[in-house]
Parts: structure tokens; sequence; C-alpha cells
């Protein structure tokens, strides 16, 4: 009897810890702490019937009595009799990060479940708290240290950590998850999307050290609408009062102290005149020190307010016009998601040609590198969460799993300067649950984070040559920006874009977010051949003419900077598993529709110089 309670209580309290640690939001500016690489190559098994996480009654081997018996035990044949049907030791490797779809022909459309580890030495020290960081994995991640499960994650684009302290070994550990990328319509995203569903660990993956008491969040930035006004807050990972803290930026020579409250918080708002402030043309970044007892931390951060006032945008108090361009996360060089800042620095400084001062980074978290990299670089960002087309609104797990998604996006990149938009999502189709689970997200954006826009794709629809924009959800997001493919999907050829106006409900900033059209680089043909070059270039002009009728245009965001792979593009001459409305091809070739592009760049910037 004693012994089957205690059973009944190990596991509630196994997932009691795994629910929480499954929980906590992800530690911020993680590469400012102590952390220990576990990038490079991991091993890695294919398993289509989850054969090492099922037995064959389908019931899965870690809530097993013994809790063992899945590839997690890392097992190896010790003697000649004994019957094991895997191997990690003698089976292929991988780069992590890296999708696997891009590192193996056998995987490139591969949907469903691999079990990947990585070995490493670690020397915990007592006293230290240690946590296993996972920047990205999509999608599904259930995680096992030294052949026990430490938590389960479910998110492709956002960080998540576990706490490992009591399990991590002296000398070598492993490191096992399984990682399952199959689209399902309950999450998010659903089933139904635009881009390549690279699987696996895509980010990189670090071991960190902590002292008790570390600092897990902070936000310093300044308050909506007040150039001279910051706002500072910072909490401990657990309730720890009395904690000395001292933020310093050196280079303003200012220094505040302060002692943690009861909660093991600080919030403080303090005025600060003679800021240099962010901005594309001037990317100021400061150097800010957040020091306790025990730790050092230091970040870049920028400073900048963002607005809205009627139909325009302010950046720091003056009317700002968004020359943009999307971005997916992905190499077209490479067909695999970035991996790296030479990567990432590279789309960057495309977009940096094309006289970019904003870049959307659809339709998901991109990689936090991507986001300093705008930071240091001079690039607005519209941050969004893959809360695209057809989403289960009415299943709460689903809004559940939107919202833990966009709150991970926000405590993670909210002391990023370039980041001035978080988007809540992209071409939802209208229905009341569409509407209250959208307006629900706007919320939870605002409460988190009242200093930047909110925004998403908002549905528009056509009386004869009239696009209408009266979607409800336009009430509650800052901006009025939609995405309109007149010329491409509809609207005949591009000459005859010059017919179609606008008739837009709300009296807010407009930014298109998203327009254009295929053209295979390198194919030419006059402006009347479709997959042309001469057919995308003719189309931009001419949507250019005909945006420009919009009043209160403030911002447009082409789709898109590169060619992207996409499972929904077969054509086998202009497309090949490729959407071409990249301005540039992937073999990184600039399109002629990128320089009509960068004209109206041209102009735009003297207008709002
Ligand atoms: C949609 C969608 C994009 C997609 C694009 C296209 O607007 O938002 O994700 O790639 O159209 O059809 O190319």
């Amino acid at each position: 009897m004693l012994r089957s309670s205690f059973t009944v209580l190990f596991i509630c309290f196994s997932l009691f810890t795994t629910l929480v640690n499954a929980q906590v939001n992800a530690i911020q500016n993680i590469q400012g702490r102590k952390i220990q690489s576990l990038n490079g190559k991991w091993n890695y098994i294919v398993d289509p019937y989850e054969n090492g996480y099922y037995d064959y009654r389908h019931e899965p081997f870690d809530q097993s009595k013994s809790g063992t018996g899945g590839y997690f035990d890392d097992r190896v044949q010790k003697d000649k009799t004994e019957l094991i049907e895997y191997n990690f030791d003698l089976s292929p490797q991988m780069n992590v990060p890296g999708d696997w779809n891009s590192q193996s022909a056998q995987l490139s459309l591969y949907e469903g479940n691999v079990w990947l580890r990585r070995k490493f030495d670690a020397r915990p020290e007592k006293g230290k708290k240690y946590y296993v960081y996972f920047a990205a994995v999509n999608y599904e991640a259930n995680v096992y240290l030294n052949g026990k499960k430490i938590g389960t994650h479910k998110g492709g684009f956002t960080p998540f950590q576990f706490d490992v302290t009591s399990r991590l070994k002296t000398g070598e550990n492993t490191l096992i998850l399984k990682v399952d990328n199959t689209r399902k319509p309950d999450e998010i995203p659903t089933v139904n999307t635009d881009w390549w569903n690279y699987g696996g660990i895509t980010r990189d993956v670090y071991l960190a050290e902590f002292p008790d008491h570390f600092i897990s969040d902070y936000k310093l930035q300044l308050v909506k609408g007040n150039n001279n006004l910051l706002s500072f807050s910072m909490k401990l990972a657990d309730a720890t009062a009395g904690q000395d803290i001292t933020l310093s930026i050196p280079e303003l020579k200012l220094e505040k102290k302060y002692k943690t409250d009861a909660e093991g918080k600080i919030n403080d708002e303090f005025t600060w005149n003679n800021l240099a402030l962010w901005s594309p043309e001037s990317p100021k970044l400061y150097g800010v020190n957040i020091k306790s007892d025990k730790e050092d931390i230091n970040d870049k951060i920028g400073f900048r307010t963002i607005q809205v006032k009627g139909d325009s945008i302010l950046l720091n108090g003056k009317n700002t016009f968004l020359r943009g361009v999307s971005i997916h996360d992905e190499n077209p060089l490479l067909a695999g998601r970035l991996r790296s800042e030479g990567d990432m620095r590279m789309m960057l400084q495309w977009a940096k040609d094309m006289n970019c001062n904003y870049v959307r980074l659809a339709h998901y978290p991109h990689n936090e590198e991507m986001i300093r990299l705008a930071d240091e670089m001079g690039l607005m960002v519209w941050a969004e969460v893959p809360v695209y087309w057809t989403i289960s609104w009415t299943n709460p797990s689903t809004y559940a799993n939107a919202k833990q998604q966009l709150t991970d996006l926000i405590v993670r990149d909210k002391n990023r300067a370039s980041v001035v938009i978080w988007s809540i999502g992209n071409e939802t189709p209208l229905s009341d649950a569409r509407l209250s689970f959208m307006k629900n997200l706007a919320e939870t954006a605002r409460t988190l984070d009242d200093s930047r826009l909110v925004a998403a794709a908002l549905e528009v629809h056509r009386d004869g040559n009239t696009m209408i924009l009266n979607d409800p959800l336009g009430e509650v997001i800052d901006l009025v920006s939609f995405n309109e493919y007149a010329g491409w999907y509809w609207g005949g050829t591009p000459a005859e874009l010059v017919k179609y106006s606008f008739d837009i409900k709300y009296n807010k900033p407009v930014v298109i977010s998203e327009f254009g059209g295929d053209a295979l680089g390198g194919f030419h043909g006059d402006e009347n051949t479709r997959w042309s070059e001469e057919y995308q270039e003719a189309l931009y002009k001419n949507q250019f003419s005909m945006l420009s009728k919009i009043s209160a245009l403030r911002g447009v965001t082409p789709w898109i900077l590169a060619d992207f792979r996409s499972p929904r593009r077969q054509h086998p001459v202009y497309q090949n598993f490729w959407n071409r409305k990249g301005l540039i091809s992937e073999t990184g070739k600039k399109k002629k529709a990128f320089f009509v592009v960068k004209d109206f760049y041209d102009q735009m910037q003297t207008k709002y110089k």
C-alpha cells in the first residue's frame, strides 16, 4: 500500500514540475549570461512511428512503471545476447542549430518525429542553478536528460528552458529530444501555411549557470510617448526581498541603486534628459549593466518612442513612413532556416540595399539574433506570431497556445528598440469566434507592453474596383494593415491596376502588409508575361501608383525580400516548391522589381525627411 501511494505521489510531483517548468517564461538576454553552447553535431534517429516513445501497446515508455524502455535510455549493447533496436552512437549526425529538412535529402519533405542526442561534459557547482535553454524547436519537444524527462514544449519559434539543477551530473551528460514537426489543426500555426515546415532544433541550445536569486527578467525602455522618461522593471527568479541591484549606463554616467521588494521585483520610472534616441538613421545603442551581489549582466539597448496619432506614425515624435519588406526565416541560398549571424546579416543587408527602414519578420517570431541585428543596423521590426489563416478559433487550448507564443515573443524582445509592432496574426477569416480570439490577443499584447503598436494583416474584400477595408478587428489595433494582391491573384494585368481604389473605414495609419507577384529570376518577357521579371517590375510600378491614392498611406511591406520554399508551389518550370514573389532570387540575384521598390523608397525618404 505504502509503495503504491508513493508511486502516485511521485508521478503527480514529476508531472507538476514538468508543467511548472514548461510554463516559466524564458530567461532574458540568455547570451549575456554564463552559458555553455550545446550547438554542434547531434546524432539523430528518424522515428516515423514513434517507436522510441511508445511500446507496442502504444503506451508511453516514460510513463511506464520503470520509466524506461524508450530511446531516451540511450542504451548500448554490452552483451552479445542483448536485443536493442536502436543506437545513437552508430546513427548519423546533423548540425544543431539546423532544421533536418535541409540537412538530409531523405528528410526534405519529412513531417514526423526525429530523436536528437547530444553528450556534453558539465562541472556543476553547489549552490548554483542550471538550465538547459532552447532558442527554438519546431514544433513539439519532449526533452530528456540522463534518461529522465525534464519537460515538454509546443511552439516552433519561441525560446524555453528547463531547470536541470537536480539532474546534471559531474562529467558526461546525455541530452535527448524527441522532436515532432507534424502539423495539426488545433496548433499554432494550423495545418495550412505557405512556408516550409522546417523541423528540428532550429536555433541555439545552451547550458546556463546561475547563482541563486538570479535575475530572470528585466525591461528598460522609454515610457510610451515620452522621450525623457525611462521605465525600469526587473525580477528575480524567486521572491527574494532586499537584494541590492544596481542599474547603470556608463556612457551617460547614469547609476541607480535599488533593493528588490517582497516579490523579488523592482519597478521604477525616472527622468533622463538628452538621451540619443534610436532610429534607423541613427541606431544608437547604449551599454546597459545590471548588477546584483552575484551577477553582472551586460546588454545593448536603444531608446525610442513609437506612436500613432490620427493617420500618422510617429517615431520619436516625428512623422515616419515604413519603407519595408517582408522576410521569412530562411536562407534562400541554402534553403534552410537562418542559422547564424552571417545568414541574418545577409538578409538584413539586402533590405538596407533596397533603402528599407523596416522589415516585417513574417509569420512567426524570428531568431533573437535577427532582432539584435536589426537594433544594430537600424531597421524597425514588425514581429508576429503564427496565428495564420484558419486557426481553431473555438478551442481554448489553441488560444492558450497563441497567447503563450505571443507572451514569449514579447518577454524575449521587449528591450529591442527595433521592434515597433507586435502583430497578432495574418489573414484570419472573419467570424465572431475569430474576432473574440484576436481581441483577447490584442489585449494581451497591450497588457504585456503598452509601448509598441499592435497590428495584424486584416481582411479586405472587393466591391467592383474598390477594395473595402472594414474588418472589425481594425477597431482594436493601431494600424490599418492588410494584404492585397491586385495584379497577381486578381485584377488583370499590371497596367489595369490604376483603376482600383480603396474604401477604408478607419482613420488610422495605413500600412500595406503584403503585395507583390512572382517572377522566376532570369526569365524575361513582356510586361504581360506571367512569371517574367518584366511582369513583376510592371506590377510594382503600377502598385505604387495605385497605393499612392491612399492619403493615409504610411508604410508598405512588399511580399517578399527573397524567394522562399513552400509545399504549395508546384509548377515544374516556374516554382518547383518555391514561392517566387521574392525581389531577390534563390541565387541571391536582385530582380528588376527590386530597383522599382528602391526608387520608390528613395522618393519616400525625401518626402519624409
Ligand atoms: C498571403 C500570405 C503569405 C503568402 C502570400 C502568397 O498573403 O500572407 O504568407 O506567402 O500570400 O500567396 O505568396
